[in-house]
């Protein structure tokens, strides 16, 4: 007879995998051409400086829990779950409706998951991979079935569209997906860090208890997203590419078993320089930053979306998702699809 601690035992080391996935970008799209009508900049330099072509805007009525709501339908439509099954969503975003209640209550009005526990997490560009290492141990402990992840920014609405070297580089868009117990395969490693004494060099400066809005704020636009992007670049290259090696390892993979990597999706030169330090060859490389921009907590669920979509990941194949961003924060995962 299998006594209840045995039973809790085996629910402790539950292995936990996406079983369904959404995305929703926004239909207005932006090119730089457009951009070079708003800001002194080119076509040329966006797209040799970052790779980017365009990016969606949100409707001036969508706010940042109706894009991660459309998104989170779909991915429970995949999943083949009805929304009264969902029992947790973790939302990560640096975009929230607002300060407080967390974007995730909205979104579980919106789509109808009363039975949801909900709360927001900021790990600004990695915040994906963050919610779905948390999902991981609700499922590893057996507290939860089905926990909705999703990943959400409507970054044009804190973007100063006067500043050419940040607001050619964002847009707006979310994904989202279920995270469930698995017979095999699921999340087989993953890897977190952090170095917070990068934090001054990508924030929204005021809004905060440090800097509390005000008139003079506003008037400075100090709420808007503030970078030294060029110090950023470097720092991101050497901790993605440290954090992939990381998770091979405990996973007990070497480059050549990845089948596909999804990066976070913030320049294509960044995407190259990791890679180059992964040791993975480009084709294995998933990559839509041309057509989004920075999603930042958007940006690599959007992308794992799209490529099992596009048939570039496969059941059995092996992904490595790899992010980075704002406090300094940084994760990587492995997948067996
Ligand atoms: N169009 C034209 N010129 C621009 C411009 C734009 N949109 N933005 C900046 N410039 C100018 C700068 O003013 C600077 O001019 P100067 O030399 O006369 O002072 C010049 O281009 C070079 O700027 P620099 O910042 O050194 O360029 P860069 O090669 O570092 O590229 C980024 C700038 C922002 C594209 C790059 O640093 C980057 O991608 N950083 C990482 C950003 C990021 O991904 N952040 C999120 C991480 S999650």
């Amino acid at each position: 007879m299998v006594t209840k601690k045995a039973q809790y035992i085996k629910k402790q080391v539950r292995k936990a995998g996406i079983i369904g996935l959404g995305s929703y970008l926004p239909k207005k799209v932006l090119t730089n051409a457009d951009l070079e009508k708003m800001v002194d900049t080119s076509h040329e330099w966006i797209m040799t400086r970052t790779g980017i072509a365009e990016r969606r805007i949100a409707d001036p009525k969508e706010v940042t829990s109706d894009l991660a709501a459309h998104a989170a339908k779909q991915a429970l439509r995949s999943a083949k779950l009805a929304p009264e099954d969902v029992e947790l969503i973790i939302l990560a975003t640096i975009t929230p409706d607002m300060q407080f209640p967390a974007t995730s209550c909205f979104v579980q009005t919106k789509i109808g998951a009363a039975n949801a526990a909900c709360f927001d997490i900021n790990a600004a560009c990695s915040g994906f991979i963050h919610g779905l290492v948390i999902a991981q141990q609700f499922i590893a402990s057996g507290t939860y079935d089905n926990v909705l992840v999703i990943g959400v920014e409507l970054l044009s609405r804190f973007v100063d569209w006067k500043d050419r070297s940040t607001c050619v580089l964002f847009g707006d868009g979310a994904g989202a997906a279920v995270v469930a117990p698995v017979k095999s395969g699921g999340i087989i490693s993953s890897y977190l860090g952090a170095d917070g004494n990068k934090s001054d060099l990508l924030m929204f400066p005021a809004g905060g208890s440090r800097m509390p809005a005000s008139h003079k704020t506003v008037s400075e636009g100090m709420h808007y997203l503030k970078m030294q992007g060029n110090d950023v670049f470097k720092y991101a290259v050497r901790v993605m590419a440290d954090a992939a090696h990381k998770a091979m390892k405990r996973a007990g993979l070497a480059p050549k078993d990845i089948d596909c990597v999804i990066p976070h999706q913030a320049n294509i030169r960044i995407i190259e320089a990791v890679i180059q330090r992964v040791g993975v060859p480009m084709e294995k490389v998933f990559v839509n930053v041309d057509r989004y921009g920075n999603m930042s907590a958007a940006s690599a669920i959007v992308a794992l979306c799209e490529a099992v979509n596009e048939g570039r990941v496969k059941k059995g194949d092996t992904v490595l998702l790899v992010a980075f961003g704002s406090g300094f924060v940084w994760g990587s995962c492995i997948i067996k699809w």
